[in-house]
């Protein structure tokens, strides 16, 4: 996508994995940005503060460190066109306990806060990253954003509670907002405690790799670059406020065809162990993706294996920077 006129977007949590693609890429097409992050705990500053590196080369890039649950945000997105807002707490498996705290404050009060600071401007995009753990465990695959969500973890709760508090802006304030649904994302700076980032650290040290549950578990492996395109295309597509779209890689494969082409990749037979099913994880995740091909002229473009060959090569090249989980 080409930005013409020099837009001012602001990406929340910009120092995370997809928001430090899409701020990259942003600034890459012209456009002006103010990233926001609070680094929160899920995993390490140090990671974080690295995601940043390339962006803080670029004039048109300010990094604000504030946290979206605290305090009022009105002067932050005063100037902005298009708001990107990827900040929350990711993450299925953690989402129990004593954290489902941290889920109801960064994914359900700070999204509140910043629609409340958008609510009574005209002209501002509001982008959501929103998650295919709204589906739960889906009865169709591929699964239609007129499916009735039912979410399977608290994670997947607190991500439609966001969706439902940008319906409510949108039907109340006129506020143009979009949801779009990442279906597992991965690629180059994949957070540390997804299933492919930590296979590759597992693959390189010869450890073992944890697979939960028999492995034929499928999920629609997203590439992070498809992502960012679908994002920056919601950005300032015409006729979308107010609608939910899926952001799929348009294909769906195994946990264990994932784990054998890692191996023909690197050349090494990856070290397996079964264990349990983990609580909130579903069977099968598939996108159908027609209402972004259409609305959005989405093109997922680069498939399962290629997206590991190059999320291999790049851990590979940062081996030593990575923390292992
Ligand atoms: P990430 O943890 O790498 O990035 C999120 C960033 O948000 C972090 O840097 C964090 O410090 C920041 N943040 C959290 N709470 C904040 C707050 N209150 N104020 C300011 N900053 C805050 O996660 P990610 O994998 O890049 O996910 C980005 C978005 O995409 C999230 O909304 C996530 O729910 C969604 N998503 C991700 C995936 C995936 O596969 N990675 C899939 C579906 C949806
Ligand atoms: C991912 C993200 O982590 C969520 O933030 C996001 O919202 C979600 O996608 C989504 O699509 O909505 P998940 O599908 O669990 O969640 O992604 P991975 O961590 O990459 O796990 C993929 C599969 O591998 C899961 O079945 C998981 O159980 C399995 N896995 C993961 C293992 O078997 N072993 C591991 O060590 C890690």
């Amino acid at each position: 996508m080409l930005v013409s006129v020099r837009v001012k977007a602001l990406v929340t949590g910009c120092a995370g994995f997809i928001g430090s693609h899409l701020t990259e890429s942003l600034l890459e097409h012209g456009a002006e940005v103010l990233g926001v992050d609070c680094f929160n705990d899920n995993y390490g500053r140090s990671q974080k503060l690295r995601n940043l590196e390339l962006a803080q080369d670029w004039d048109g890039f300010e990094f604000v460190p504030i946290d979206l649950a605290r305090g009022a945000l009105e002067d932050l997105v005063e100037d902005c066109d298009q708001i990107f807002h990827l900040a929350a707490e990711p993450g299925v498996r953690p989402s129990w306990g004593s954290r489902f705290e941290l889920y109801v404050r960064n994914n359900v009060l700070a999204t509140q806060h910043l629609l409340e600071a958008v609510k009574g401007s005209s002209g501002k995009r509001f982008v959501y990253a929103s998650s295919s753990s709204v589906y739960g465990d889906a009865e169709q695959l591929p699964t239609a954003e007129s499916a009735v969500p039912a979410p399977f973890s608290p994670y997947g709760l607190t991500k439609l509670s966001g969706e439902h508090l940008c319906r409510v802006y949108h039907a109340n304030y006129g506020l143009d907002a979009v949801s779009l649904r990442y279906f597992t994302v991965f690629g180059p700076r994949q957070r540390p405690d997804m299933a492919f980032q930590i296979l590759c650290a597992a693959v390189l040290a010869d450890q073992t790799f944890e697979i939960y549950g028999d492995g034929e578990q499928t999920r629609d492996f997203t590439y992070v670059s498809d992502t960012v395109a679908a994002t920056m295309a919601a950005g300032s597509a015409h006729g979308v406020s107010g609608r939910t779209f899926n952001i799929g890689g348009g294909s769906r494969i195994s946990l264990n065809e994932a784990v054998a082409a890692l191996g023909e990749i690197a050349g090494r037979e990856p070290r397996v162990v079964r264990r349990p099913v983990q609580r909130g994880d579903v069977r099968d995740t598939g996108a159908d993706i027609e209402a972004a091909r259409t609305a959005l002229h989405y093109r997922p473009s680069v498939s399962p294996i290629d997206g590991i060959a190059s999320q291999w090569a790049w851990f590979v090249e940062h081996a030593g920077r990575q923390p292992v989980q």
